[in-house]
C-alpha cells in the first residue's frame, strides 16, 4: 500500500509541529524540481514530507537504535547528520516504506552520497534551498539547481563544505566529501570554475 501525501504530513506534523513549515517548503520546493527536470513527482515529495522523520528524536534514542541496527560508525561523527539515517531507519519501522528510493533519498540528505540517483538529489537541493530558509548561500544554490540537479548539488556540497572547514568542525561524515567529489568530477572542474565565479556573489 502508498501511503498517501495527507496521511504522511499528519504524521509528521503530530511529531514535530515547529518543523512543519520548514517540509512544506521542502515538499514545495522538492514539487517544483520534480517538474522541472521530470522526476517521479510521487517519490520526490514524499521523500520531502519523510526526510526530517528523526530530526526531533532524542539524542539517546538515536543512539541506541544506530548501535541496535545501522553502522556504529555513524556515531563518530557530529550528532546533526544522524536523522537521515535515523530517518530512513524508522521509516520503515514505524511507516512500512520499503520503497528504496525514498529510504535512500531520506538516508541521505544530510551528507548526500556520491552515487545518490535523481530523487535523492531533488530531496538534498530542496531541503538545502526552500523558501523558509535564508542563509547566506541559498541565493547561490538556487541559482545552480536551476542549472541542472548535478550543478545544485555539486553547489550545495561545496558551500556545506566550506562552511564546516570554517567552523573548525572535526569529524566531518566522509560521505560529505566524497559527494562533493564525486560531483565536482561530474560536471568538471573548469565548468564548475566557470560557473562559481559567474555566480558567486550574485
Ligand atoms: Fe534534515
Ligand atoms: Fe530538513
Amino acid at each position: 500500500m502508498n501511503l498517501d501525501f495527507d496521511t504522511a504530513l499528519r504524521i509528521v506534523r503530530n511529531k514535530d509541529k515547529g518543523r512543519f513549515n520548514h517540509i512544506l517548503g521542502t515538499v514545495e520546493k522538492a514539487k517544483e524540481l520534480a517538474n522541472r527536470y521530470r522526476i517521479d513527482e510521487y517519490k520526490c515529495v514524499m521523500s520531502a514530507i519523510l526526510h526530517d522523520y528523526a530530526k526531533n528524536e532524542p539524542l539517546h534514542k538515536m543512539k541506541r537504535i544506530i548501535l541496535n541496527h545501522l553502522d556504529k560508525n555513524l556515531l563518530k561523527y557530529d550528532p546533526v547528520v544522524y536523522h537521515g539515517e535515523v530517518g530512513s531507519y524508522l521509516i520503515k519501522k514505524d511507516l512500512g516504506i520499503n520503497d528504496k528510493d525514498i529510504i535512500d533519498a531520506v538516508k541521505y540528505h544530510v551528507t548526500g552520497h556520491p552515487d545518490m540517483n535523481d530523487i535523492a538529489k531533488v530531496v538534498y537541493i530542496a531541503d538545502y534551498t526552500e523558501k523558509n530558509r535564508s542563509h547566506e548561500n541559498v541565493r547561490y544554490a538556487r541559482l545552480l539547481s536551476h542549472l541542472s540537479l548535478d550543478v545544485g548539488v555539486l553547489g550545495i556540497s561545496d558551500v556545506t563544505l566550506h562552511y564546516l572547514k570554517q567552523k573548525n568542525k572535526e569529524n566531518i561524515h566522509p560521505l560529505t566529501i566524497t559527494t562533493y567529489e564525486s560531483f565536482l568530477k561530474k560536471v568538471g572542474v573548469k565548468a564548475y570554475d566557470a560557473i562559481r565565479n559567474h555566480y558567486k556573489g550574485m
